[in-house]
């Protein structure tokens, strides 16, 4: 299947930025849909790189931009909802069933659809179970139509400007004593870079094409796991409580509350399901996932590798 020109939806957000510049880097033509010029401006500057700011919600405006693409890429998620607005049934559900139509209009011939872990729809929150039904409507919708699809489900994702690990650097580095909610819920965090690999590496790979795939690193760990690995990462000690599953769910209650949003009860509802894989990395990628030890501390401290080696050296009084 020859594809050339790739239309990006999400391109703005953190994985969606590796996808684009990889594409850019292996010579696609590619269209970033996003509803904030200003969000994507820099992706702009690459080559062969057209930026469309439209709403996404209007179906003739989203069938018209897909106009002449090869490819669509979807990347577009919300991890917390304005409960009014159902936004999590609108993003995650009503967005895919409206792209696949507009791929139908167009003849577009890939559909990449990125969901999450443990999207099932039993699932105990409310996200897992709307990114599980937008899953279901590729799958239905795609089988029925021309173009042929992928779907992806990533644990949790870290990289440079990762929301996660870099909020918990932050919380290590103001706070002297931690109360961890969820303190055992279990993740297998898989590196961004990773992740836009296989995500370019399938849009011709037609084994891939009708299939889903899992996406893991290679450790595994809980959350209480991950604070001290950051602690470590940043050569700081601190207190860790763990708190127990009532305090947890009252924790998100109040955080729920605050303008910024760092937690809900429907996140903390996620972290009851575990967000690790039962299978390997799909071999047909041909990628060993990159692990936490090797990427994060870079990042995290702000050092190189260098600088690193130097800073043990001064330790030691060499
Ligand atoms: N990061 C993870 O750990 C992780 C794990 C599992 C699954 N996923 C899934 O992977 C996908 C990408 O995640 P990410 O971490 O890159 O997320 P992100 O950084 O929050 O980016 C989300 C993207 O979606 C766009 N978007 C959100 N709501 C929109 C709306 N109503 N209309 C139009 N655009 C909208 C954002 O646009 P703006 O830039 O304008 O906000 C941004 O481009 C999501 O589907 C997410 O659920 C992520």
């Amino acid at each position: 299947m020859n594809i050339r020109k790739v239309c990006v939806l999400g391109g703005s957000g953190f994985i969606g930025r590796h996808v684009v510049h990889l594409l850019c880097a292996q010579g696609y033509s590619v269209r970033i849909i996003a509803r904030r010029r200003e969000r994507a401006k820099a992706l702009a500057m690459l080559p062969r790189v057209e930026l469309v700011e439209l709403d996404v919600d209007d179906s003739a405006a989203l069938t018209h931009a897909l106009a002449q693409q090869d490819a669509v890429i979807n990347l577009i998620g919300i991890l917390h909802e304005r409960k009014r607005d159902r936004d999590f049934e609108r993003v995650h559900v009503a967005l895919p069933r409206q792209i696949a139509k507009a791929c139908d209009v167009n003849r577009v011939k890939r559909l990449i659809h990125i969901s999450a872990l443990a999207a099932e729809p039993s699932a105990p929150s409310a996200y897992l179970r709307s990114k599980a039904i937008g899953e279901k409507v590729v799958a239905e919708t795609g089988a029925k139509s021309q173009w042929r699809y992928t779907v992806f489900r990533p644990s949790v994702v870290f990289g440079a400007e990762d929301r996660f690990l870099n909020l918990f650097a932050t919380l290590i580095k103001f706070a002297p004593i931690i109360f961890l909610g969820s303190p055992k819920a279990r993740f297998q965090p898989i590196y961004v870079q990773d992740v836009a690999e296989v995500i370019v590496k399938s849009l011709s790979l037609s084994e891939s094409f009708g299939k889903s795939y899992d996406l893991c690193g290679p450790e595994r760990y809980t959350l209480r796991e991950l604070f001290e690995f950051v602690c470590h990462a940043m050569d700081k000690r601190r207190m860790i409580l763990n708190l127990n599953d009532y305090l947890s769910y009252w924790q998100a209650w109040w955080l729920e509350k605050l303008p910024i949003k760092l937690l809900s009860r429907d996140n903390y509802n996620s972290m009851k399901a575990d967000s690790v894989c039962d299978c390997e990395f799909p071999s047909i990628f041909d990628i060993r996932p990159k692990s936490m030890q090797a990427m994060v501390p870079d990042y995290i401290t702000g050092l190189t590798p260098r600088m690193r080696g130097r800073q043990r050296l001064d330790r030691s009084g060499r």
